[in-house]
């Protein structure tokens, strides 16, 4: 539970009321407290992956990109949520924390439908077929590099098509201008960018450590 700008009580009432995960998620996500320790904070929060899967379904994706996979929560709430023949495209670094995802992929069902690719994805996305377009796209990588990968994949959205990117409140710090690390500066210019960009709409939701999202005319 990652409600970062809720009352704990309230976070965890709000949890409470909110689908939860079945059990191959909450075993993914205790493999990946086992083996990662400290970086398991990197998965997505349950009720954000609830909330991947409710989108994908609202606008019935068929093509989804997902840049930042790790062991592979929020892929597997992904493709969940994909119509019956809906794809979608992974980018990651790391092949030795994919390949935890690969297997969770296999348990539930959903491997068939993702794809997988390797390597740094300001490189990589350029591979992805320009047909059919990508409807839905949720950026969760390197955080000063969000900016690259939103102009790429606004290249390959379809009008109508939907960019989720996480962590945009970065703790909150974005908010207050005496913050000046790399990353915070990073997310806030990436939030600056996409609030006065006039080929969209956008909204910040504050799930988790802030959920953008961004609607392309
Ligand atoms: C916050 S984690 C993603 C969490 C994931 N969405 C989940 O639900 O578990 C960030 C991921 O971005 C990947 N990453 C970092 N830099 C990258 C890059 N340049 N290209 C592709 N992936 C990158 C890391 O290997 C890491 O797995």
């Amino acid at each position: 539970m990652k409600a970062t700008y809720l009352e704990a009580a309230v976070g965890q009432y709000l949890l409470a009321h909110t689908t939860g995960p079945d059990d191959v998620l909450e075993a993914l996500a205790m493999e990946t407290r086992e083996l990662m320790g400290e970086r398991a904070n990197m998965q997505i929060a349950p009720d954000q992956g609830r909330f991947l899967t409710m989108i994908a379904q609202l606008i019935r994706a068929r093509n989804a990109v997902e840049v930042g996979t790790f062991t592979g929560y929020s892929a597997i709430c992904i493709a969940r949520g994909l119509t019956a023949r809906g794809k979608l495209n992974c980018f990651d670094i790391s092949e030795e924390w994919t390949s935890v995802a690969r297997r969770y992929w296999e348990k539930t069902g959903v491997a068939g439908r993702i794809e997988l690719r390797i390597g740094d994805a300001a490189e990589r996305l350029h591979d992805l077929p320009t047909f059919p377009a990508v409807d839905l796209a949720f950026i969760d990588a390197d955080k000063e590099n969000y900016g690259v990968y939103y102009e790429i994949i606004m290249s390959y959205l379809t009008p109508g098509g939907l960019i989720l990117a996480d962590n945009t409140l970065w703790h909150g710090k974005v908010a207050h201008p005496h913050e000046h690390d790399e990353t915070t500066v990073a997310m806030r210019a990436f939030n600056d960018m996409v609030a006065a960009d006039p080929r969209v709409t956008s909204i910040m939701l504050p799930i988790a450590d802030g959920l953008t999202m961004i609607r392309k005319h």
